[in-house]
């Protein structure tokens, strides 16, 4: 490999595992307002396994081949023009923007209103897997569902990349937290500051919760749908794996009254059951931001809150380690990590 090519996950056409692969590609270079971050370390979400199958074309088109890859941490290489908030050398992180990616590489360009300096306390593996999760619970609870002092809140599905950060999140925002999760997942979610939890092989959630004050479902289907039962008429649901709904076209997607009509009529059934209940009802769509970001890394440098990686892989085994996530079982975050010193 040259000076000016590294190695990268390349989608190359939509679908099954073998759609993505390792190839040499060219170095990005900063535009002006852009970072060069030589990456160490790049955090898995289900979201780049949804890319790759083809599930999110109707919110994002992209141009094939393109560098996989949504979030990362690394060190800053070199800086485009106008950038005054980074130096070379700086330890930073990154969710990437949602219409580049490109994160599943040996470096990536990244504009500088989305980095911030990682906290000094965590290595690089701890450091990619916070932005993408981090930033989603963050946004979900306290912008959404703007849960606070003595919030009652409940969270299906506590144990995975999201609901790790979510658990602690509500708890330094002041809420007592009920989630969901297997005898594999409880001691973790305890852990984290859980004040009850479900365990979903064996109870129904909706038999034992009434007058929550909110829910931030991960789950969708069926869940989502039994999750607004135990809401207090009046509460609210926030949802990142059930059906987007007008609103998420409208304020999370900026787009017109075409993709508004699509999602209205995709929620529909949702919507009714939410108003059956006298609950709202919201999906969410995450945005980055850095200075959110910034936030959750003083978050951590504080022991607020911290990251929970489940398993790091080599990059070389980029493979595995979508096929780990895609298992669904992963408790916490999945992290690749780049060894190889780039030239
Ligand atoms: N809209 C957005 O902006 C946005 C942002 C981030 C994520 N998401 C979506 O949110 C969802 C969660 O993401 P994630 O990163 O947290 O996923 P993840 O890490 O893959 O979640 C895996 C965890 O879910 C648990 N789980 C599976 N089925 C469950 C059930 N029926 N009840 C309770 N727990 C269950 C598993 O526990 P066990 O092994 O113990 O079963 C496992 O620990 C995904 O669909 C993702 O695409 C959306």
């Amino acid at each position: 490999m040259s000076s000016t090519t590294m190695q990268a996950l390349v989608l190359t056409r939509y679908g099954g595992p073998d759609a993505a692969e390792l190839r040499d590609v060219p170095r990005p270079r900063p535009a002006r307002g852009d970072v060069l971050v030589r990456v160490q370390a790049a955090g898995l979400n289900p979201v780049d396994y949804k890319t790759r199958e083809g599930m999110l074309k109707v919110v994002q088109r992209y141009p094939l081949p393109i560098v996989m890859g949504n979030e990362l941490a690394g060190v800053v290489e070199t800086l485009g023009e106008g950038v005054t908030s980074f130096a070379p050398g700086d330890r930073v992180f990154a969710r990437m923007p949602k219409e580049a990616m490109g994160g599943l590489a040996e470096y990536a360009v990244v504009p500088e209103k989305f980095l911030a300096k990682m906290p000094a306390s965590i290595d690089f593996n701890a450091a990619a897997g916070v932005p993408l999760a981090g930033l989603t619970a963050l946004q979900a609870l306290r912008d959404e569902l703007h849960v606070g002092q003595g919030s009652r809140v409940f969270i299906p599905g506590g144990a995975g990349g999201v609901g790790t950060f979510a658990i602690q999140l509500a708890k330094w925002l002041g809420a007592e937290v009920t989630t969901t999760a297997s005898p594999r997942g409880r001691a973790l979610v305890e852990g984290l500051g859980a004040d009850v939890v479900i365990d979903y092989t064996t109870e129904r959630f909706e038999e034992q919760l009434r007058n929550m004050d909110g829910a931030f479902d991960l789950l969708g289907g069926e869940t989502l749908l039994k999750s607004f039962s135990v809401v207090k008429r009046g509460g609210k649901v926030v949802s990142i794996a059930g059906m987007p709904e007008p609103e998420t076209a409208r304020k999370d997607l900026g787009r017109g009254v075409a993709l508004r009509a699509l999602f209205w009529l995709a929620s529909y059934r949702i919507r009714a059951v939410a108003r059956k209940h006298g609950v709202s009802y919201r999906y969410l769509f995450m945005h980055p931001d850095g200075a959110e970001l910034a936030e959750l890394a003083d978050l951590i440098e504080t022991g607020a809150i911290r990251p929970v990686v489940d398993r790091v892989f080599p990059f070389k085994d980029v493979a595995d380690a979508f096929a780990y996530l895609e298992s669904g079982r992963a408790k916490g975050k999945v992290v690749v990590e780049f060894t190889s010193p780039p030239a």
